[in-house]
């Protein structure tokens, strides 16, 4: 049932090149450029009219939220606010019929995704649900939604279920952009092009493997950890974070690497592994510089670069090459060394990595 792999885990990250392709397919017809979603096709003036959207989620949905809202605002335009479902149904939100709430989550059953929606349906705003899990709470719930198509998602850890929550929020931002005219129809066909390759480029970035568990064999015992990213990546910092939290047990933090000299430059030295996303598009010269910082403060260095990279490779103690791809569509490339990452950390201290202490699949108390 893991199909060969010792792990779910292991066995969802394979799957992701599949699991993307099977949420696309059908929606998208590049070389016409062309995005087909029946939920957004039969709302779309709810969209379009909307005074802001507003995306609700929890842990991992979350994460993909805040990329959806890069996205989103950068593409179609439209403002968008990501919020923890748990704040955001307590903190009595100004919330009306002119919103539109977007849900995410995977298993479609979390207690405090659900109480949201229906606290924003209460005040008369049109919520659109993105799911994995069909027929669940969540998709009943929502006046319409699209389902992520990535299959069963077994281990606690969300993998394949972050990928294509993004790839379901990307067709979402192109849509809406090109109804409202922000996307020239060459534009959109080229990105949707480059879309197509990316099941492709995942496939190949999974084939470095042994090359991430060298890394992860030199930082497996660090108590400490800190992720960085900034515009599109700065949510797969978090996620970075995030997995590895969960499945090794290891302290780990996300944030915008610009934000580090706030605070968390204080934690830095020689004991301390920074995995830092410094892709050759958005802010790459802003990156170089944080990295720097972090260097002249001796920290460990583990960058994410866009192949053919040397400023970085000159600085950082290891590297990870990933392929060229667009900016907007990164964090399908970016997310995937920190999957595995996590994941050869948590089998190397001997951590059960499908399921975590504490954790289950789906958070139905709140
Ligand atoms: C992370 C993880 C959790 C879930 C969160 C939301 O790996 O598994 O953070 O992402 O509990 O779950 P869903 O998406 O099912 O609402």
């Amino acid at each position: 049932e893991k199909g060969g792999y010792d792990h779910f885990m292991l066995k969802e990250i394979h799957e992701q090149p599949k699991a993307i392709i099977d949420t696309y397919r059908g929606r998208m017809l590049a070389d016409e450029g062309i995005i087909r979603m029946a939920g957004i096709d039969d709302n779309m003036n709810k969209f379009l009219n909307a005074e802001r959207i507003i995306i609700v989620a929890c842990g991992t949905s979350w994460h993909a939220g805040l990329v959806g809202e890069y996205l989103i605002e950068d593409k179609a335009r439209i403002p968008v606010e990501v919020e923890y479902a748990s704040e955001f149904r307590y903190r009595n939100p100004i919330i009306t019929s002119k919103d539109v709430v977007i849900a995410i989550s995977q298993s479609g059953e979390t207690a405090d995704t659900l109480a949201a929606i229906k606290l924003a349906k209460s005040k008369g705003a049109f919520v659109f649900g993105i799911c994995n899990v069909v027929g669940s709470s969540i998709a009943r719930e929502t006046d319409a939604g699209a389902y992520t198509h990535a299959g069963p998602e077994i281990g606690v850890a969300s993998t394949k279920a972050f990928t294509t929550q993004i790839t379901v929020l990307t067709l979402i931002a192109l849509k809406l952009a090109s109804k409202k005219g922000e996307i020239s129809k060459p534009k959109l066909r080229a990105f949707l092009q480059e879309m197509q390759m990316i099941p492709k480029k995942v496939e190949d970035l999974l084939k470095i493997d042994d090359k991430v568990k060298e890394i992860a064999a030199v930082y497996k015992d660090a108590p400490n950890c800190l992720y960085l990213g900034r515009g599109f990546n700065f949510p797969v910092a978090l996620e970075g974070a995030l997995k590895l939290k969960e499945i090794s047990y290891i302290h780990a933090e996300g944030y915008p690497a610009a934000e580090m000299k706030h605070g968390p430059i204080a934690l830095i030295d020689e004991n301390m592994p920074i995995f830092v996303i410094a892709t050759n598009k958005g802010h790459y010269e802003k990156v170089v510089s944080n990295i720097q910082e972090i260097k002249s403060r001796a920290g460990k260095i583990i960058a994410i670069v866009t192949e053919g990279d040397t400023q970085v490779k000159e600085i950082a103690d290891h590297v990870i090459e990933i392929p060229e791809t667009e900016e907007a569509l990164s964090p399908l490339l970016t997310t995937i060394p920190f999957q595995l990452l996590s994941y050869h950390i948590a089998v190397m201290l001997g951590k059960n990595v499908d399921q975590p202490r504490n954790l289950a699949k789906s958070v139905t108390v709140e």
